[in-house]
């Protein structure tokens, strides 16, 4: 047997038993004529103690550990003289008797601890060491965890469990699709899915009536903290339901997971904010609901009094920072900087301080009276104390998503976006389309597949920018951990929708034709969500990318740094695939 116990379970209760112990070499610290080994493994770290005067030879062997090696160690346990209150093996140390190198190590490239020495590059090229360390074990841990009640609670529910292929022809998504070349079939492509979507719709045609699954995604598109290229969704589908059944399910899984996981029981339904008034009040479809600062609309008060920057202005939205009036002219002046950073775009910003005795002072007091000065202050429910910021702009959209980073950004200062806290709610009525400026066309918000509201679908000839939608996101502490719809099951209605969406029957036929022709077939009416996995392990972990919460991502390249992938291949691999490279420079020619 290697190993009789792990490294993390001995008690002060097992003091003078015997075992045996195996792991690697955390450190060793010589101190006169013991020799103290930390030795780890995935459970935890226990203390060995090697004695000159109980083994001599014994001793100088540990003093020629180094850190990492893999070791097996007997010996007794005894109870410790310093006891380590911070280690649950902390009461207890091991007395070796024998000790044999399993394994030795190089120098790693960067200490195994908790605080690691090794940066971010290096520590994605030894993830494999990386993953050796404690807190980045845990979130795998988590993750393990997470997965195992998603399917618990969606088995209870009577969802079965279905793989759908990851070699498929490419859907649209609102993402690149990656593309993978087919030898058999000279010059076609699979595409790796960006989602199960029409497999799932189509498993509903089959009348698999409850579907789950947890299961990779493919989308080639910008990366940011909380964005891979591929990621893992807990991807659902559901016949004979509406949106509040869906709903009602998933927010069911949502509360499970947070009682399980982090012990934390929310009885209160989850808010439903319409879009609309998300991007009104918030300047987004995933606001931070763990505080307020909601945006006032101040054209009213502000307009028309000689300040021609609000005087041109479409829109002029405020934010109030409760208790924020003692910020220096510095940090106001380093917010106006962070608001006019070429990524928010902002040209200015307006505050407006609320003194002790109420007087209002602001940037711009030139231009109004301090009676229009106290107006604004009601219409911002400020009191003494408090700071009003303003941002206008010609374009109400992005001026609201201008207000957006400055409110987020205010949280943030002002300590009010506390990772232990938690604010969900369900963004619902989204638009069907949205326009994209790049394309000259309308898209999918959600996706094609997505069901009109009834009571807006006369409205798919006259008006389709404001006809909505049956479509939902999950939002949890400003981040969009899940989203779906209510799907289109009626193939005449399916192909409109094609239709607004700029594709010709031909195109929407030879792309879409599977799923039109099943729907023909007695499709029921079906409607689903997907989670998106890491999202949830990163909320629940309180990690800042989901990158830390998979156990070998991608850098902000789309590189495995590790597997150092992508990489060219064989000239005999691209000839059998009938494939070749054209560099930038051989385009030229
Ligand atoms: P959607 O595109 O909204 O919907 O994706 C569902 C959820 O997946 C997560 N997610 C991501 N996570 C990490 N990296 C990414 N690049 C990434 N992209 C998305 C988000 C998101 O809410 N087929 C539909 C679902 C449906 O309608 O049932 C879909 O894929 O948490």
């Amino acid at each position: 047997m290697f190993r009789t116990k792990t490294c993390g379970e001995l008690r002060i209760g097992d003091a003078g038993t015997e075992v045996t112990l195996a792991g690697w070499v955390q450190r060793t610290r010589k101190m006169g004529g013991m020799t103290f080994v930390d030795l780890r493994d995935r459970y935890g770290l226990t203390q060995v103690v090697f004695n000159v005067e109980h083994d001599q030879a014994l001793t100088e062997a540990a003093n020629h550990l180094g850190r990492e090696f893999v070791v097996q160690i007997t010996g007794k346990v005894a109870e410790r003289a310093s006891k380590n209150p911070n280690l649950p093996t902390g009461d207890i140390e091991i007395i070796a008797d024998k000790l044999t190198v399993l394994n030795p190590s190089e120098v790693p490239p960067f200490t195994i601890e908790d605080e690691s020495d090794g940066g971010d590059d290096l520590r994605m090229r030894y993830r494999y060491l990386d993953l050796r360390r404690t807190p980045v074990r845990r979130n795998l841990e988590l993750r393990h965890r997470m997965t195992m009640e998603v399917r618990r609670y969606l088995d209870s529910k009577g969802f079965l469990e279905i793989e759908t292929p990851m070699l498929v022809g490419s859907t649209p998504e609102g993402a690149r699709d990656f593309v993978v070349p087919s030898r058999m079939n000279p010059g076609q492509f699979y595409a790796l899915p960006q989602s199960p979507q029409t497999l799932k719709q189509l498993l509903m045609v089959s009348g698999m009536d409850r579907y789950f699954q947890i299961v990779k995604c493919f989308r080639d598109e910008d990366l940011r903290a909380d964005r891979q290229p591929e990621f893992t969704q807990i991807d659902c589908e559901m016949s004979y339901v509406e949106q509040n059944d869906i709903i009602e399910l998933f927010e069911g899984m949502a509360k499970h997971l947070f009682k399980e996981i982090r012990g934390v029981e929310l009885t209160e339904p989850f808010i439903r904010m319409p879009w609309a008034d998300a991007m009104k009040y918030y300047g987004s479809d995933k606001p931070d609901l763990r505080f307020g600062m909601r945006f006032v609309e101040l054209m009213d008060v502000l307009k028309g009094h000689g300040f021609s920057v609000f005087d041109n202005a479409a829109y002029i939205g405020g934010i109030c920072a409760k208790g924020a009036a003692s910020y220096t002219r510095k940090q106001l002046d380093a917010l106006t900087e962070y608001v006019k950073r070429p990524q928010i775009g902002a040209k200015g910003m307006v505050y407006a301080r609320v003194e002790a005795d109420g007087n209002v002072k602001s940037s711009v007091d030139k231009f109004y009276t301090q009676e229009t000065l106290q107006e604004l202050r009601k219409a911002m429910d400020a009191e003494p104390g408090d700071l009003i910021l303003i941002l206008s702009g010609d374009d109400i959209m992005k001026t609201r998503k201008q207000l957006c980073e400055l409110r987020l950004e205010m949280g943030r200062q002002l300590g009010l976006r506390d990772k232990n806290k938690f604010a969900c709610l369900w963004v619902v009525d989204f638009p069907m389309f949205e326009w994209s400026d790049e394309e000259q066309r309308l898209m999918a918000m959600h996706h094609p597949f997505t069901h009109p509201k009834d009571e807006d679908i006369p409205m798919l000839d006259t008006d389709p920018a404001a006809v909505r939608a049956d479509a939902y996101d999950m939002v949890i502490n400003g981040v969009e951990v899940g989203g779906g719809s209510i799907r289109i099951h009626d193939s005449a209605l399916q192909a409109k929708m094609f239709e607004i969406l700029g594709f010709t029957p031909e195109k929407a036929q030879e792309q879409f034709g599977f799923l039109m022709n099943a729907f023909k077939f007695g499709a029921p009416p079906h409607g689903g969500l997907a989670y998106g996995l890491d999202r949830w392990v990163s909320l629940f972990a309180g990690l800042d990318s989901i990158r830390d919460c998979i156990a070998f991502p991608k850098n902000n390249s789309g590189r495995d740094v590790m597997l150092d992938a992508p990489a060219p291949i064989d000239q005999k691999q691209l000839d059998e695939l009938t494939l070749a490279v054209v560099t930038p420079e051989e385009e030229e020619k």
